[in-house]
Order: structure tokens, then C-alpha cells, then sequence
């Protein structure tokens, strides 16, 4: 209360033994009165509504804007962001302005309960965006800001909506600027957009990620946008080291924060406790700013004021004792005396053993070492973990929050990762690997956010160390991050397969001349078989076949019907049914299926099915197959096609004019693959679903007998008794061999070894994989190739 004196005709004797201000002299007591409040710390500007039912300490959190009341001992310094706020030709363009200063010096609480609450009162002239953490993905967290600003300005927009303006670069962003500042009710004002600890774009962010988001920064904060920044940085973070350069660059003004001098300490202890109505017994503020030394002084002094405050419990006059500060341990005790505590009480739950692991998820290591916060969501976190953290939040060492919907977890502040010993030897000794999780966390960041691309993929030394790592930690990856190292993994394989292939090439090259100039044919085919095993093409199969003359021996293998029979059931089936071609048997038809099918063609080229269904055709039939998956293929002189279905009846399912006469015809087993070969020497695959063409082959000469095998395999026998097999996938020629001049027939074996030659009974096959021509071509040589000849075809470096 002041004594004011109005009007010079009244007087009280009672203003005799209290100071006064006498307002009708003349302005200058106006003055008076002003710098009298100023010196009782009573600044119009400075006053902010409190909330009694608040703690007035925060503890180890910073001091947000409902703690605008009771934070003290910054003025300086609001002053000073206020005028780094103002633009002035003295200060230049410049529109990023960061407050730096060590980690727990208070650069947080500056911002959210100083500076802040005071740029909102300047409606006029600024729009303050919620504060924003950059954490993995800067861009969205950005998002979420701004959607949050607008909300608050009742305007609702969508998070995506905002992340794709975003996505669409610095103009975008300025557009926003000015949309907010119309939402909030007139244009001309400044948008602030507010990061909190910006450290977290090195720490946190991938590479990429955080260039693109400085870059939108940069080009927003223009002297023709609306858009300024202030960020909190630590100060180390202010480098020139490649990974932090991009940040130290973007900023351009820095206020330097050091710790709150000693001789503010008593201030920041007393003023908030007066607003609670809290006291401290005689003596007891001295000793405590006497106990506050060291490394992170004034979180620990925060938090002992929290403890001291919850300790002092409800009511009016609270007094603080010296008993009860000596029974937390002091300033720089009662933190690890808590923490201990807690543990102690974990231990007793049966939990004491995941303490430590599961706060090792909150925190991350940045390439100089240094321990920093690592937000998780909550859900990542398992059971136990997650009981873990509440006891902490509880005891107020972790905060929960909510970010962008997600439950989130951190810690309260750094100083706990720091204060607390057995928690900063636990992450001494994991050291290595926090630093590898950092890494990937961010390179996964990146590669999430930039389209999966491989060149963000880790590789070599990195990627074997983090695998190590993460074999060991099973639970410490989130499903990103997971998806991320497994891409990198696979494309470590596919590299060293290629690798590998290359490496074989050049081996099969060096064997392939070998095998060419050897004078011994044995030495010869045993090189080509070694080359035949390093590159499976028909080039190389060609070569083995040579040799094999070379060597006197036909690339016609006997079959022994003893041992190999049994694999050639299919074949078998295949070859019995020709009797197609030698006329009509006593039942005056060619039966074409076996006695289950029962599909058959009589003499005058009527195709038949069961009990005599006659399938219409406009030409007699010549040529047919069938397979036992249902499906029907008949072929005309006049090149007409047709598809039947085999079931209780037979229906015509497609047809095709192919309009060259079909000369053989052949049915996928899995009737999903035709083959006709015409006259006009090409054999034509097509699809059995549509008859669409699938691939043409050039047969040299008539085509006598073709079969299709194992999905992807087509062999023909032609006229001129030559065997050529060919690949589907690929279209080309696999094997080439001559075939006895009897056969008649040839089919593909289940397995796709061999073509069997026959007619009606198997007589030979042709060794068609790399498989059965190798263990042919070892037989035929009778030997294996020496240990020298070995290295020296196969070890020896080109020259
Ligand atoms: N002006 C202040 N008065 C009292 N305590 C403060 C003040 N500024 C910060 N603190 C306390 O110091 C600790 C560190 O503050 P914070 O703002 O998080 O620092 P930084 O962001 O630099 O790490 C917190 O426990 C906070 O409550
Ligand atoms: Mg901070």
C-alpha cells in the first residue's frame, strides 16, 4: 500500500510517520512513484497472474509461461531477446536469434516463462507459435506447432495439410506466416516460431533432415516475410564440426546465457516461496546458496526447492526448517538421495534389475560424447518398463507428456543424467552403443523421410557394428528403425552376391580359356565344368558339350530304369501317349489322356472326350496334348487353335486362327503355358488364359515334338534331330544337342534335369541343368581336377 497525497487542502496527521508521495507538487513525484515500484520489483510488465494451487519450483523441468509469476532473476536478459527482437538497421536483417548457454544454465526457462509471456502480451505486434522440440522428424514436429497456433486461434487445420505446405519449401512457409497472423486478427504482425532445445537437430534428426529444415528456415525468415525464430541451443552445439556447422550458420544473433550469479540465488529462492506464502527458517537461504556449487547448480537447487516445497505440505504459514533440508541431503545430495531411494523401492517391487536399462532408452550420446535427452513414446516402452517410468515421473525425475497424440517420456532434465552416479557410470559403460543407436536412429529418420532410397542405407564397418549392437538389444529398436537396418542388411546382400558374381565371372572367364586351350580333353571338360558351375549360360554348356565330344562321349546320358525311373513318371506318361502318331489303335482312336481323362482323337480327326463328346472343330484335328491339371490343346492343318476344359464334360474354352499349319502342341503341367510349333519354323508360347503371346522361338526346321517343363523350360526335338531347349525368362537358347536319329518324342523331366528322348519307352536322356550335365561331364572325365590345376585356373590373378 502507498500513501498518496492528491489535494493540497487535506492532511492527515497520520501520513506523519509513514512515508508518502506527494502527487500534487509536481510531475516528477509521478517519477518518484514509479522508480520506488521498480525498486520493490513491482514492473507493470512484470506482473503475471499465478495460480496458488502451482508449485512455485518446478523442479528439474523448466519454468514454462504459467510460471511467468515466479520467475525471477532474468531480467537482463528478457531486455536484451526483447531488443535482439526488434529489427534495427544497427543490428542488420537477421531474423534467427538463439539463446545458448551450457546445458542447465536456464535458456529454456528464459524462453517459456520470460521471454515468451511477454511477447504475448505484444498481440499486436507478435503471434507466438507453441514452443517445438525438433526431435526425429524437425518437419512434423513443426507441423504440429503450427497446427497447434492456429487452433488457438480457432482456426482448425489438419496436421498433414500443414506438413505437405511445409514439404512445399520456404514460401510455403512464409504464406502460413501471414495466414496466422490473419486468423489472430489482423495482418502486419510478426509470426515467432519457437525451437527449444535446437541441439536436438544434431543429436536427433537425420543429416538430411535437418538440412531441409534449416533450409525452410532460412528461406522463410526473410526481411519481406512475417517469420522470425528464436531458438535454445547448448552452447557447444554452436560449432563449426561438419555435423553442426548448418545450425551455427542459420542463426543470426545469439544471446550467451552463463548461470545465475550467485548473488541472485537468494531472489530465485525467495520471491517464488513468497508468492506461495512459503518461509525459510532464519539463516537457512544463506546456507543453501552457500550449498549450491558445482556442475549443475541450479537444477539441483531447483529441484531440493520442489522437494523442500512438497515437503512443507498445505496450509498457510509454512516455514522450511534447516532439520528438513538436512533430511534431502542438501542441494547437492537430494537428488541421487531420491533417485536411490526410488531404486531401493523398485528393488523391493521386483523391478530393481530393469531400472537402469530402461532409463539407458532415454538418453542418447551426440558425437562429442556428451549424454542428451532422447524422447520415447511410451507404448515402445514394455510393461515393467513402462511401471518404471511412471515411479520416476511420479518422483518427478521423468516428465510424460503428450506430442503430436503420442505419450511421450524424458527426462525431467539432463542434470539427471549427469548428478545421479549410478546412472551416469550405467552410461559410461554403455557408451558405444548409445552412440550407435544415435546414428542409425537418425539415418533411419532419413531414410523414412526420403523415400526409402538406398543410398541412405548403412554399410560396411557401420552397419556390422550396429548389427552386433542391435543382436545384443533386441528390444531397443522401434519398428522403423528395425525396417531400416534390415533394408540395409538385404542390400549388403544383394551387394555381396554381386560382388560375388562379378568375382565368379572372372573365374569362369579365366576357366573358359583353360578349357579352350587345354591339350588333354580330360583337363579340358574338367575346367569347363568348373566354369559351367561358375556361369550357367549356354555359352558355357556349349563348351561342356564340346569337350564331352572332344572326349568321345555323347551328351546322350542311358537311363537306368533301376535307380532313375521313378523320377520320370511325368516323362513317361508323356511319351506313352504318343501312340498319336502311329495311327489308330484297335479302338480305331489315338487315346491321348490315360484311362482317367479319357480324351481321345479317331482317325478322321474328330477330337472326342468320355462317353463320346465330339468337340467342334472346322478342320480335322492333327495334333493334341493334354495334362492332367484339365486342359485340352488341339491344333488343325489350317492353324486353327483350340482350348478345351476337361471336366464332366468338355467345353471349348478359347480359340485362335494362328493361320500357319500347327505341326506339335504342348500344355504346361500347371496349364497355365501353350506351345504350338507351325510350319513356318517358330515355335509360339502362349498364355492357355487368353492365347496372348507370350514369346516366339525360331526352330531351325519342322518341329517334330515339343514340350514345355518346370514353368520356365521349352524343348524341342526338330526334324533335323537336333534338341534345343530354351529359357522362358529369359528368351534364349539354353542348351543345344544332337539327339539319335530314331526319337521321336522327347518330354522335360518333374525336376527339369534332363529331356527325356524316347518313343513310347524312355532311351536316353540329354543333361539339361547345371546339376546334371556337371555330375555327366565328372563321370564321363572319370577324375577331378588337381589342387594344382585348381589354383591355377581358378586362384590365379589375371595378368
Ligand atoms: N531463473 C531461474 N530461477 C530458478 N530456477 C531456474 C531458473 N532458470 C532455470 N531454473 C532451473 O534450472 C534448471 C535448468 O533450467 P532449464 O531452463 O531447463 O535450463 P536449460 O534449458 O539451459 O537446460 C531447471 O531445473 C529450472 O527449473
Ligand atoms: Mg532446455
Amino acid at each position: 500500500m502507498f500513501p498518496v497525497r492528491l489535494d493540497t487542502a487535506v492532511w492527515l496527521d497520520l501520513l506523519q510517520d509513514v512515508q508518502w508521495v506527494d502527487l500534487t507538487a509536481d510531475d516528477t513525484a509521478f517519477g518518484q512513484l514509479r522508480d520506488g515500484l521498480h525498486q520493490a520489483g513491482l514492473r507493470a510488465e512484470d506482473s503475471f497472474a499465478w495460480d496458488p494451487a502451482r508449485s512455485p519450483f518446478p523442479g528439474l523441468e523448466p519454468f514454462d509461461w504459467q510460471d511467468a509469476a515466479v520467475f525471477f532473476g532474468r531480467e537482463q536478459e528478457i531486455g536484451r531477446l526483447i531488443q535482439l527482437l526488434t529489427s534495427t538497421l544497427l543490428r542488420g536483417p537477421g531474423r534467427f536469434v538463439a539463446i545458448a548457454g551450457p546445458s542447465g544454465s536456464g535458456k529454456s526457462s528464459l524462453l517459456r516463462a520470460g521471454l515468451l509471456p511477454r511477447l504475448e502480451r505484444l498481440a499486436n505486434r507478435w503471434v507466438v507459435v507453441p514452443p517445438m522440440q525438433p526431435g526425429r522428424q524437425p518437419l512434423q514436429s513443426l507441423a504440429h506447432s503450427l497446427r497447434a497456433a492456429f487452433r488457438v486461434a480457432g482456426h482448425e487445420r489438419t496436421w498433414t495439410g500443414l506438413l505437405d505446405r511445409l514439404d512445399q519449401g520456404p514460401g510455403s512457409l512464409i504464406e502460413l506466416g501471414y495466414e496466422l497472423g490473419e486468423a489472430t486478427g489482423g495482418a502486419g504482425r510478426s509470426v515467432l516460431l519457437v525451437v527449444d532445445q535446437a541441439e536436438e537437430l544434431v543429436t536427433r534428426s537425420g543429416p538430411r533432415a535437418q538440412e531441409r529444415f534449416l533450409a525452410l528456415l532460412r528461406g522463410a525468415l526473410r526481411e519481406d516475410s512475417p517469420m522470425w525464430a528464436i531458438a535454445t541451443l547448448r552452447a557447444e552445439f554452436l560449432s563449426s564440426a561438419p555435423d553442426r556447422a548448418g545450425l551455427a550458420e542459420a542463426i543470426d544473433d545469439i544471446l550467451l546465457i552463463e548461470p545465475l550469479s550467485r548473488a541472485r540465488l537468494p531472489e530465485i529462492i525467495q520471491r517464488p516461496a513468497q508468492r506461495a506464502g512459503l518461509d525459510f527458517a532464519p539463516g537457512l537461504v544463506q546456507r543453501m546458496v552457500e550449498d549450491t556449487t558445482g556442475g549443475d547448480a541450479l537444477p539441483l537447487l531447483a529441484w531440493t526447492l520442489q522437494q523442500l516445497y512438497h515437503d512443507a505440505g498445505p496450509g498457510p504459514e509454512r516455514v522450511v526448517t534447516a532439520k528438513a533440508y538436512e533430511a534431502l541431503g542438501g542441494v547437492v545430495g537430494s537428488l541421487q538421495r531420491q533417485a536411490g531411494l526410488l531404486t531401493d523401492e523398485l528393488h523391493r517391487r521386483g523391478h530393481g534389475g530393469l531400472v537402469l536399462p530402461t532409463l539407458l532408452k532415454l538418453v542418447t550420446i551426440d558425437e562429442a560424447g556428451e549424454p542428451t535427452r532422447r524422447r520415447v513414446e511410451r507404448r515402445q516402452l514394455p510393461a515393467a518398463g513402462n511401471a518404471i517410468v511412471q515411479a520416476f515421473v511420479d518422483a518427478r525425475l521423468l516428465t510424460s507428456n503428450r506430442e503430436g497424440g503420442e505419450g511421450t517420456v524424458e527426462v525431467a532434465h539432463e542434470a539427471l543424467l549427469r548428478q545421479w552416479p549410478p546412472l551416469r557410470q550405467a552410461i559410461l559403460d554403455a557408451q558405444e552403443g548409445l552412440r550407435l543407436r544415435s546414428q542409425v536412429e537418425r539415418l533411419a529418420s532419413d531414410w523414412e523421410r526420403g523415400g526409402h532410397d538406398e543410398s541412405y542405407l548403412l554399410r560396411g564397418t557401420r552397419l556390422v557394428a550396429f548389427e552386433a549392437w542391435a543382436g545384443q538389444h533386441p528390444d531397443d529398436l522401434g519398428a522403423g528403425d528395425r525396417r531400416f537396418l534390415d533394408a540395409s542388411k538385404a542390400l549388403a546382400d544383394r551387394e555381396r552376391a554381386a560382388d560375388l558374381e562379378r568375382e565368379r565371372g572372372r573365374q569362369a572367364e579365366a576357366l573358359t580359356r583353360g578349357a579352350e586351350t587345354a591339350e588333354d580333353p580330360a583337363l579340358a571338360l574338367l575346367l569347363a565344368i568348373e566354369a559351367l558351375q561358375r556361369s550357367a549360360d549356354a555359352q558355357t554348356d556349349r563348351l561342356v558339350r564340346t569337350c564331352l565330344h572332344r572326349l568321345g562321349t555323347s551328351d546322350i546320358v542311358p537311363i537306368l530304369t533301376e535307380t532313375d525311373g521313378a523320377g520320370f513318371a511325368r516323362a513317361r506318361q508323356r511319351l506313352t501317349l504318343s501312340d498319336w502318331s502311329r495311327g489308330p489303335g484297335a479302338s480305331g482312336q489315338w487315346l491321348l489322356g490315360d484311362a482317367e481323362i479319357q480324351f481321345a482323337v479317331d482317325e478322321r480327326g474328330r477330337a472326342l472326350y468320355g462317353a463320346g463328346t465330339v468337340i467342334p472343330m472346322a478342320a480335322p484335328v492333327v495334333v493334341a496334348a493334354c495334362v492332367r491339371a484339365g486342359i485340352a490343346c488341339l491344333g488343325t492343318e489350317s492353324g486353327e487353335l483350340a482350348i478345351c476344359q476337361l471336366a464332366d464334360r468338355a467345353e471349348k474354352v478359347g480359340g485362335r486362327d494362328l493361320g500357319v499349319p500347327i505341326t506339335s502342341v504342348a500344355v504346361s503341367e500347371a496349364a497355365q503355358a501353350l506351345a504350338v510349333a507351325c510350319d513356318d519354323n517358330n515355335i509360339r508360347v502362349l498364355h492357355v488364359e487368353d492365347l496372348s503371346d507370350v514369346e516366339c522361338l525360331a526352330s531351325a526346321g519342322f518341329t517334330r515334338d515339343l514340350d514345355l517343363g518346370g514353368g520356365q523350360l521349352a524343348a524341342a526335338l526338330s526334324h533335323d534331330c537336333r534338341i534345343r531347349v530354351w529359357d522362358l525368362v529369359s528368351g534364349a537358347l539354353a542348351c543345344e544337342s544332337a539327339a539319335p536319329k530314331n526319337a521321336r518324342r522327347l518330354a522335360i523331366d518333374d525336376g527339369g534335369d534332363y529331356v527325356i528322348i524316347g518313343d513310347s519307352e524312355p532311351s536316353g536322356r540329354v543333361p539339361l541343368s547345371v546339376r546334371a550335365l556337371t555330375a555327366w561331364a565328372r563321370h564321363a572325365a572319370g577324375r577331378e581336377l588337381t589342387a594344382d590345376e585348381w589354383h591355377r585356373y581358378i586362384n590365379e590373378p589375371r595378368t
